[in-house]
């Protein structure tokens, strides 16, 4: 393609790709479907490759991240970023009105107007703009520090990398620094996606904490494979701004900021509440998560005047929504035996209607907390839905107990295996010891091993897996690949044409991915996203078997404990076993070989990258070499072909320079490619 025609196809793709993120993540109403979005972007991506001169810093494609960041710089707000005082009554926030009409007028004001938004349940953000430029974004850390975490926020397709033109002359001009605030969030279908992706035992409680663990990682690009969102709700700028609040939200849209759309100007209480009541029904139908109303005065100049107390503006408060309830009856508990041992009680409730859904069963969790509510079957017991998806028992209501009611005993067996149980000591849990041989924890696996996310292999749901199991023939995930036609055939519910289907499923996760292979092994704490880093640093499965601990623990965002499990987990002669069959029947031990080269034009050079190049990050910039025939090397000798230096080179470009390498920039860097 030549120069103009992709500078032309670039412009249309990146017009098409911001309108569909829009759609997404501002309106909620995506018109395309994911794998089809992928596509324009893998196309854009494709495109700039090739000319890595057109590539701008606002094209959808610096948000794929990449960027990996060991410890994150600490940032001083410049203003402290408080928080908000909470009331979870209506006459606390008619407190909260008179009080703040007090001061008005004492400032020679009256009448004061409210702005009331959605309280977002999400991670409050600060985001710094330089002459409409992106450069920083922070957590609010203890409210006078934060986390650096820019190459995190980069990724989020709703945060502006450049802010669009201001919308005329009212709002002044896009010179210095602008900072915005707000919140990030994980809308609930994300969150969804994303627990599925995660092993059982590391499951997020809630789209909330779902959010905090993904800004801490440090593989940005890990960031930006789990979609969050971002919403905007405060704007700073210089004297030229306006200063009613309203008026800075719609600023803030025509920036190019989501500001959530739901928000109305009250101009006295009975409209505050009118609102709050609004949502209190309706807040359950919007795609993510809100757990009350924030009211806000409407004339800015004010609050710097009214203040603020240790904590919290006294010109703001948040009303919460009381979290819903229902009372039910415990009819029973069941033990659930999980694919790791763990021993988890299930409560089995007479069914109720909660927040939108009908609920029957809800987890107790563990012993400990059965213990702590004191909970007997028979009981009427309050659940509770607040920001968890899945509901949970919260109390007893003990003056409604029922004359008989019987204790929940520990069970001292494995209620599927008949082990005696065992329970680690600092763990609250208890398991089932016999990994090897307990049906639940091999069912366990192999469902694990088949599931979506892992090797996809349709077909193969609960009730199959269970009769291959229970009739011993599979035992572990390397079984089901000899499975004959008639032993399928022979099961219940199966026939001639089923068994097939499941035979051709089996066959074709055999082109599944390596990485896919990792994560479909189970290892404790090892998701989706250890395995893809895993597979990134161990191509295969020999080489990661011999890692040690340290090795492992230096891969980015695995720590100890996953080091560890991972050394547990090869230890296992089952283990060993499984690999030989799934070896033997051809599934993926290792990374597939490396795609073809774009072109030769870096053969035999050995190359070197120094200081920090403008338009690629490392990783990238290093990509783009080993797909032209060169290789990357970290240390200058005199058989080093290629330096290239950016911005603060240090002792590789002298050393460089004293044996007389080849020292290059970026922009004939660029040239080359
Ligand atoms: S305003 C100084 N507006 O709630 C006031 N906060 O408890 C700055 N939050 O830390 C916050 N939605 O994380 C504001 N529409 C909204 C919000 C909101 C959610 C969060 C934010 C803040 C916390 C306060």
């Amino acid at each position: 393609m030549d120069r103009t025609k992709a500078q032309k196809e670039l412009e249309s793709l990146r017009a098409e790709i911001d309108r569909h993120n829009r759609l997404y993540y501002v309106e909620a109403k995506p018109v395309i479907s994911d794998y089809d979005f992928d596509k324009l972007l893998e196309r854009l991506i494709e495109i700039e490759k090739e000319y890595p001169d057109l590539v701008t810093p606002d094209s959808p494609s610096q948000r794929v991240g990449g960027e990996i960041t060991k410890v994150f710089p600490v940032v001083v707000h410049r203003e402290p970023m408080l928080s908000l005082s909470n009331t979870y009554s209506l006459e606390e926030v008619a407190d909260f009105c008179r009080r703040v009409e007090k001061l008005v007028e004492a400032e020679g004001g009256s009448n004061p107007e409210f702005v009331a938004e959605l309280k977002f349940d999400g991670v409050a953000i600060s985001l710094l703009y330089r002459d409409g430029v992106l450069v920083r974004g922070s957590t609010r850390g203890d409210g006078t520090r934060g986390d650096d975490i820019t190459a995190n926020l980069k990724t989020i397709p709703a945060i502006p990398l450049r802010l669009q033109s201001a919308g005329g002359p009212l709002f002044g001009t896009m010179q210095g620094e602008i900072e915005v605030r707000g919140e990030v969030f994980m809308r609930k279908a994300d969150f969804e996606k994303l627990n599925e992706t995660r092993p059982e035992e590391d499951r997020f409680a809630n789209p909330r904490n779902a959010t905090a663990g993904t800004l801490k990682l440090q593989d940005s690009s890990e960031v930006a494979r789990r979609r969050m969102s971002f919403v905007a709700y405060f704007l700073r700028e210089g004297e030229s701004g306006p200063s009613a609040h309203l008026q800075r939200l719609s600023q803030l849209d025509s920036m190019g900021f989501v500001t959530g759309g739901h928000f109305k100007l009250c101009r006295n209480v009975e409209e505050i509440a009118g609102f709050i009541a609004e949502w209190s029904e309706k807040r359950w139908k919007l795609p993510f998560e809100t757990d009350g109303v924030v009211l806000k005065l409407n004339d800015t100049t004010l609050w710097e005047r009214l203040g603020a107390t240790a904590k919290s503006p006294r010109w703001a408060i948040a009303y919460k929504y009381p979290a819903q309830q229902a009372k039910t009856v415990l009819r029973g508990v069941v033990f659930q035996v999980g694919r790791l041992g763990t021993i988890t009680p299930v409560a089995e409730l007479e069914p109720v209607r909660l927040a939108g859904s009908t609920v029957s069963r809800s987890t107790l969790h563990n012993f400990d907390e059965i213990e702590r509510l004191g909970v007997r079957v028979g009981d009427r017991v309050m659940i509770e839905k607040s920001g968890e998806v899945i509901p949970k028992v919260v109390a007893v209501v003990t003056d409604e107990r029922p004359e008989v009611t019987t204790a929940i005993e520990v069970p001292e067996l494995c209620p599927e295996c008949g082990t005696p149980l065992v329970r680690p000591e600092s763990e609250v849990s208890f398991y089932c010891p016999n990994e090897e041989a307990c049906p639940a924890q091999k069912r366990g696996r192999v469902l694990h091993f088949a599931s979506r996310n892992a090797m996809d292999i349709q077909n193969l749901g609960e009730a199959l897996v269970a009769q291959l199991v229970d009739r011993g023939l599979v035992s572990d995930a390397g079984d089901l690949y000899s499975l004959t036609p008639d032993q399928l055939a022979d099961l219940d519910r199966m026939a001639a044409k089923s068994a097939q289907n499941v035979l051709n499923a089996l066959e074709k996760s055999k082109t599944q991915s390596y990485a896919r292979l990792l994560f479909a092994l189970g290892i404790r704490h090892v998701g989706q996203a250890t395995a893809r880093e895993l597979a990134h640093a161990y191509p295969s499965i020999e080489r990661l078997r011999q890692a040690g601990e340290e090795e492992l623990a230096a891969v980015p965002d695995i720590g100890p404990v996953i080091a560890r499990s991972i050394l547990e987990f090869f230890s296992k002669t089952w283990v060993d076993e499984m690999l030989s069959k799934l070896e033997e029947a051809g599934l993926p031990m290792e990374a597939a070989a490396p795609k073809a080269l774009v072109n030769r034009n870096f053969e035999g050079l050995s190359v070197i990258f120094t200081g920090g190049l403008e338009r690629h990050d490392r990783q990238t910039a290093s990509q783009l070499v080993l797909e032209r025939g060169g290789r990357i090397v970290t240390s200058v000798s005199k058989k080093t072909s290629l330096v290239v230096a950016g911005a603060e080179a240090g002792s590789k470009l002298e050393k460089a320079r004293k044996l007389g390498v080849r020292v290059i920039g970026e922009d004939e860097f660029e040239q080359m490619l």
